[in-house]
């Protein structure tokens, strides 16, 4: 059995009716947002986010499973889609998921507004049914990840990225999204007690799940999304950040000059991919993402044994060693 499968196991019927219900949640009374949203819903993710709300919440709640688990998810799914929607055009990116993103299809404009569509959907879908709770949860993440952009921009400005910010900067556009999973998944479920710790847990999973993205950036395996493209951008990642760090003056001064001044020259953004290779900053990287790894693990030690406990500690292995 492949991993994924073997993971949603336990929760197979949650995730087949989560996905009707997902795609019930993106309706409109206006026909081109029905197209769009049905052109999302046919070309859909890895779903890892509503995989941790639902195993989370089993290993908790059990059979306290209920509407609310659904709509955490489906919010979480819903604001997660409409950043990766944003998030696209930011980075003049025109692949997602394998195929056209949406900005590559119906250009910028549609695209943010789209985007708006399916953030308001996904904080309606809380305020409706009153689940207070979850939407605070939900809005912090959002913040968090916009200002997490944000800062990454600014940083690709000015280049003065350290790893300190390297590692604020994925907690924020990353991890809280999936440490919010977590959370709601307790909480769905009122494990008031659980929820700060799976917090937690979510974002050890998510700081890992960003160095693994980044990682595939230095590849060229086929991920459904562009790669390479990070320097282009002038986005430092944790692999180059820490090759600055370990340079001479000299080298730095090359390195830095060429994100700054030669990023769009093929020729040289790959000389300082082999120079980040040969001076093991990729090994560096996957180590942080090991300890990251481990800790989580380590936390999710503390649940009495169970199969959805299983199920996510696979999850945890499976962010580090997927292939897409
Ligand atoms: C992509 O997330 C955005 C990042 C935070 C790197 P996923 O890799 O989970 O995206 P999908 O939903 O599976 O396409
Ligand atoms: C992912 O950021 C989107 C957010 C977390 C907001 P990236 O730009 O690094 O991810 P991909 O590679 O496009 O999915
Ligand atoms: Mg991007
Ligand atoms: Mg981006």
């Amino acid at each position: 059995m492949k991993t994924v499968e073997q993971i949603k196991r336990p929760i197979a019927h949650e995730m087949e009716l989560f996905e009707q219900k997902f795609s019930l949640s993106m309706k409109s009374k206006v026909p081109l947002l029905n197209r769009i949203t049905h052109y999302i819903v046919n070309r859909k993710g890895k779903q890892m986010r509503p995989m941790f709300v639902f195993l989370v919440a089993k290993m908790l709640g059990g059979e306290r499973v209920n509407d609310r688990t659904y709509r955490g998810a489906s919010v979480i799914e819903l604001i997660h889609t409409a950043t990766l929607v944003h998030d696209d055009v930011v980075d003049e990116s025109y692949r997602r998921r394998g195929f056209f993103s949406l900005n590559a299809l119906w250009k910028n404009k549609i695209a943010v507004l789209v985007g708006d569509f399916l953030l308001s959907k996904g904080l309606l879908l809380s305020i409706d049914n009153g689940d207070f709770d979850l939407l605070e949860i939900i809005s912090v993440a959002v913040r968090e990840m916009s200002e997490g952009e944000l800062l990454q921009i600014e940083k690709a400005r000015k280049l003065d990225i350290t790893e300190e910010i390297y590692f604020e900067i994925i907690r924020q556009k990353t991890a809280t999204l999936i440490a919010a999973c977590c959370a709601m998944g307790a909480a769905a479920v009122h494990a008031q007690n659980d929820v700060e710790k799976m917090r937690k847990f979510g974002e050890l999973i998510g700081l890992a799940f960003q160095i693994k993205d980044d990682l595939f950036d230095y590849g060229s395996e086929k991920i459904g999304k562009p790669t390479g493209i990070d320097i282009k951008e002038q986005k430092m990642t944790l692999p180059l950040i820490y090759a600055v760090n370990n340079s001479t003056p000299k080298e730095k001064a090359w390195l830095i000059n060429s994100v700054k001044n030669h990023n769009k020259d093929k020729k040289r953004v790959k000389e300082v991919i082999d120079y980040v290779k040969s001076n093991g900053g990729l090994d560096y990287a996957v180590t942080k993402m090991k300890a990251l790894q481990q800790e989580a693990l380590v936390l999710l030690g503390e649940y009495p044994a169970s199969e959805y406990r299983d199920s996510l500690e696979l999850m945890v292995n499976y962010v580090i060693d997927r292939k897409k």
